[in-house]
């Protein structure tokens, strides 16, 4: 499953974006407060609106009133997300709408809506339709033979009007789309990685993903090397090559039961404990944790990952983001990274300008001088420098 078009009105900066043909690696660069953050909150938006709902999902944002765009209060929050995924062995191309407004100053969901084609010709086919609390889905939604007429609505009255429809309905594998949809949505992952939460001893915890801060990496390395050891091989031969030095990491209990990560650098006879790896190490570790997770994320979105590693570490730290879209996993990255930036083609880089309090997107693929200049030799980072992706600098 991945995200190929998103559509943004009226969200923070967002007064009105269109992102068309999104890669499976997509790397956004643009001056401090042009909205990358924000960007990648949209994905928070919906996560939280499905754990609970979009009231609460505002208010963590400081309500409707300062995540609506200013100036456009009298209008609505729109996301529209097209993704591709496979129904019945065919790949189908499904949007998910959703209008969020005002209603005596309470926000409500107005429309929200999930429709793909039934065939190669026609509409689109709405599979659900919800207008402030009320409206349908079909269940019978994987009989395509059947003419449409025949399709079996449920009608449904949420519990309140700021409820998502998908939430509910979202648990009933009959509900295909909606059911995927919910989950690319849970299970998307957004790395805030802090260095100093995942040093230091931890409770031995089971734990099978990396946590968003990365305080469960010693858990969750333990699990790798327990459950997937020929996974856990290939990160440590990749730590090897990029960290000069590691010949093994390991996850280790201590005398008071809890768990710690030891790094053995083959300088010494005894590892070093996690506590005193350098910054750099740490976190090419917990990127490596995240990119060879058994059960990968389908949706991953890394902020600034440049920072604490060593320029030269991250030419290959965006092979590895690559590599993870190749093996079917979608990835958002920001970066200020020169260095970065030179290893990524100019079909994955999107950059950001604000002019006068709004956000547009512009696709390096589409600006001809910056295609000539690559066809040349140049590399997209040193372009970036020099000034030629336009109105990129603050
Ligand atoms: N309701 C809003 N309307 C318009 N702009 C907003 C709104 N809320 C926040 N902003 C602006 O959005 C920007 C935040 O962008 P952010 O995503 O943090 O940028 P980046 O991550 O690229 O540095 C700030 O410049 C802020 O002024
Ligand atoms: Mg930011």
């Amino acid at each position: 499953m991945k995200i190929v078009t998103l559509k943004i009105k009226n969200y923070r900066v967002f007064e009105n974006l269109e992102i068309e043909d999104i890669p499976s690696f997509c790397v956004i660069i643009g001056a401090n407060g042009t909205g990358k953050s924000t960007l990648f909150d949209i994905f928070g938006f919906l996560r939280d609106a499905l754990k609970n709902n979009i009231r609460q999902a505002l208010q963590v944002r400081g309500g409707y009133k300062e995540v609506i765009t200013r100036g456009k209060e009298q209008e609505n929050i729109e996301i529209e997300l097209q993704f591709k995924m496979n129904i019945l062995n065919t790949e189908r191309l499904v949007t998910y709408l959703l209008i969020i407004g005002e209603d005596h100053k309470r926000p409500v969901i107005k429309r929200e809506i999930l429709r793909y084609k039934r065939d190669e010709h026609g509409k689109p086919f709405h599979f659900l339709d919800f207008k402030l609390g009320q409206g349908y889905a079909i269940t019978n939604e994987e009989d395509f033979s059947k003419p449409k007429e025949k399709l079996e609505r449920e009608e449904q009255k949420l519990e309140s009007n700021d409820i998502l429809a998908i939430k509910g309905l979202g648990q009933f594998q009959r509900f295909k789309a909606a059911s995927a949809f919910r989950s690319l949505i849970e299970n998307w992952h957004v790395s805030d990685f802090h260095i100093s939460e995942a040093r230091g001893s931890k409770d031995a915890l089971y734990a099978e993903h990396l946590s968003p801060t990365g305080d469960n990496m010693a858990s969750v390395a333990q699990y790798i090397y327990q459950n997937h050891s020929d996974l856990f091989q290939t990160i440590l031969t990749k730590m090897q090559e990029r960290v000069p030095g590691i010949s093994k990491v390991e996850a280790k209990d201590t005398e008071d039961g809890r768990l710690i990560l030891k790094f053995q650098d083959q300088a010494f006879k005894d590892p070093f404990i996690d506590r005193y790896v350098s910054d750099g190490t740490m976190k090419m570790f917990a990127y490596l944790i995240l990119l060879f997770d058994p059960k990968p994320h389908p949706l991953l979105c890394v902020e600034e990952p440049e920072n604490q590693l060593y320029p030269t570490l991250l030419r290959e730290l965006a092979e590895e983001f690559a590599s993870y879209a190749d093996r079917g996993g979608q990835v958002f990255v920001s970066t200020h990274s020169p260095d970065f930036l030179n290893a990524v083609s100019l079909e994955n880089i999107f950059w950001l300008i604000k002019e006068e309090g709004i956000t547009k997107i512009y696709k390096a693929k589409d600006n001809q001088i910056l295609r000539n200049l690559v066809e040349q030799g140049d590399l997209p980072g040193y372009l970036w420098n020099q000034g030629w992706f336009e109105g990129v600098a603050p």
